[in-house]
């Protein structure tokens, strides 16, 4: 099953989201319908609050950077209650863009490397470091979980030059080719 991704101007992209417990009723499925939501979107990475729902938990399949970084050839992983213990290494500028954002994509500056702890979709916990690619993928859907967008990180400047765009996507004036759930009726 697909979710209708919830864009700017909806209240839960903007809530800090809930850890999940291992007994979680119905987690594999929604993992599995994540995915499904996902590929049909043609995103890199999905945060479950795109999805309506208020937990901790984002799924990446960064394998489309393996053009420039081999390693990511199979990199599909599922991040449950992640924990970012750190952020270091050169700043870098990275052109972003998100699911919940349809149209928009600007320069983001974020760190690039960053170590984070996460249980998998076994509930197998891991204690990693990733940079490129992966790292920011990872920073831009850790976000997701915090009430963060990537707009946030743009300077006063931008962000006004942006206001009337994002304004549209709240009212529903974008129609990407997958369903969004409209914030403002
Ligand atoms: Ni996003």
């Amino acid at each position: 099953m697909k979710y209708p991704i919830t864009v700017y101007g909806d209240p839960v992209l903007r809530k800090r989201a809930e850890k999940i417990t291992p007994e979680s009723e119905g987690l594999q499925e929604i993992i599995e319908n994540m995915w499904e939501t996902m590929y049909y979107a043609d995103g890199v990475g999905l945060a479950a609050p795109q999805a309506g729902m208020s937990i901790r938990m984002f799924v990446i399949d960064a394998s489309s950077g393996a053009d420039d970084e081999p390693e990511l050839k199979d990199f599909k992983k599922v991040f449950i209650n992640p924990e970012i213990i750190e952020l270091s290494g050169e700043e870098w500028i990275f052109n972003e863009g998100c699911l919940s954002l349809p149209e928009i994509r600007e320069d983001v500056t974020r760190p690039d490397v960053v170590r984070i702890k996460y249980f998998d979709e076994n509930f197998v916990e891991h204690n990693e470091v990733y940079k490129g690619f992966a790292g920011r993928v990872i920073q831009h859907e850790y976000d997701h979980l915090e009430g963060i967008l990537f707009t946030d990180h743009l300077s006063a400047l931008r962000k006004r030059l942006l206001k009337s765009k994002l304004n549209d996507i709240a009212h529903g004036k974008v129609q990407p080719h997958y369903k969004i759930k409209i914030p403002v009726k």
